[in-house]
């Protein structure tokens, strides 16, 4: 749902709804404008395929605002609503993404505009909070959201990334059993297993989990187990929606790179995986709902990790492709480690500089004690994980 919705700001900003026949070309523009780099020295570039509104396109109720001034699209922004468990209530959250404004009209209030014209589409859907993800070093993002719009930083979460080595498989442990779920099974042990012991973990899993780019969920075992370990993920294929591209990078990843595409095949002669083209167009695997239980589930993590990777590597005749998962830290098994040393990533491709806001929608009385409540847990350490919606990546 995009919709056909219209106002004039200030006499010279018109805010309206996102139209695919007016604006697809001018919002190529806007994009190619506004390349967010990771840290100052990274940068990503998205390729959407050809549908500006490919990030929200599968969640439930969606939207994007244009702001135009004198018919030239200027800036943009995306937002979804769903209902979510949140420190054990269900509320609903709208998740605000995609905001951009060109380079030549920024400071001029457009961006704050897009951001309170879509909390009032979130007020309008019965939101109680906003929602939105930036990274540490994005000062305008931070500025902007934290410094004047009254959003506060509650998680921290990393991004993991692996890349997939095509064609190339990885051998799994053999005490170690995987099995892929039905989404009736999956969506059961999400509701009895992952809800209460997860922020953010939303109402309509079962419409996550029977999306066309759900690929499946499996569960790891050890098979001559008497101590009850088990780990669960599922997995998103957003490389049928967007394509990712690194246009600049860190001086040593563009000389390992290089140097990689030069002693290639001498590496594999060792065994050694070589570093992926990441300069030309890949697509990803999300991993979501990472859970263990038990002693010793850390290993399970890896073998359902080690499992995605041979299957992304066998998928689409060996496209290129990376593993993407994020994690916020603490463990969620009764093992010491934490998830994040169980993923396998490369470190030099992953991050932990995310950052998730937040802030309450509604006035004090009709949050029903929500705000003051929510208020005092931002303030107090995550007493659980963060589930990420793959729709919200
Ligand atoms: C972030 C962005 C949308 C801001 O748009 P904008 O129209 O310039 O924002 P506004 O004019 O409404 O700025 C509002 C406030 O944000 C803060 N802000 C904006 N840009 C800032 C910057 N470069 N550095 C520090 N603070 C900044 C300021 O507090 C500013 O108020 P002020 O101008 O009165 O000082 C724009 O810089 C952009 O498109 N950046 C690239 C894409 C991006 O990073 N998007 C955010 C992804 S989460």
């Amino acid at each position: 749902m995009v919709g056909h919705w219209e106002e004039e700001v200030d006499g010279e900003v018109v805010i309206r709804c996102y139209d695919d026949r007016r604006d697809i070309i001018q919002m190529d523009r806007v994009e190619k404008s506004c390349e967010i780099g990771h840290d100052d020295q990274t940068l990503l570039s998205t390729d959407s395929l050809g549908d500006p509104i490919c990030r929200i396109r599968n969640s439930l109720l969606f939207t994007m605002l244009v702001a135009e001034v004198g018919n030239k699209v200027v800036g943009s922004i995306q937002g979804s609503v769903k209902p979510v468990e949140f420190h054990d209530k269900s509320v609903r959250v709208g998740y605000v993404l995609g905001l951009r404004v060109v380079p030549q009209y920024r400071r001029r209030g457009i961006g704050s505009i897009l951001v309170r014209k879509l909390e009032e589409w979130f007020g309008s859907h019965n939101a109680d909070y906003a929602y939105m993800a930036t990274q540490k070093d994005n000062e305008a993002s931070l500025g902007l959201f934290v410094g004047k719009l009254g959003y506060n930083v509650f998680r921290n979460p990393a991004i993991l990334v692996n890349p997939v080595n095509p064609g190339g498989s990885l051998k799994l442990p053999s005490d170690i059993g995987i099995r892929m779920l039905k989404v009736k099974e999956a969506e059961s042990l999400y509701r009895t297993h992952v809800a209460a012991t997860t922020e953010f973990f939303p109402d309509d899993i079962d419409s996550i989990l029977r999306n066309r780019l759900s690929v499946g969920t499996w569960v790891a075992y050890y098979k001559n187990d008497n101590i009850g370990s088990w780990a669960m993920l599922s997995v998103w294929d957003s490389s049928k929606v967007f394509n990712l591209r690194i246009k600049k990078s860190r001086l040593s990843y563009l000389l390992l790179t290089k140097a990689s595409k030069v002693f290639g095949t001498f590496l594999s002669l060792f065994g050694i995986r070589s570093l992926p083209d990441l300069f030309t167009p890949f697509g990803f695997y999300f991993l979501y709902g990472v859970h263990a239980e038990g002693p010793l589930s850390g290993k399970l993590v890896r073998a359902l990790c080690e499992h995605v990777h041979n299957m992304a590597a066998s998928d689409d005749a060996g496209a290129r492709k990376v593993v993407v998962v994020e994690v916020d830290g603490g463990s969620n098994g009764e093992d010491d480690d934490s998830l994040g040393r169980c993923i396998p990533h490369w470190k030099m491709l992953s991050c932990d500089d995310d950052m998730w806001c937040i802030k309450p929608l509604k006035c004090e009385e009709e949050m029903n004690g929500l705000s003051e409540f929510s208020k005092m847990c931002f303030r107090l350490k995550p007493r659980s994980s963060l589930f990420v919606d793959p729709r919200d990546v």
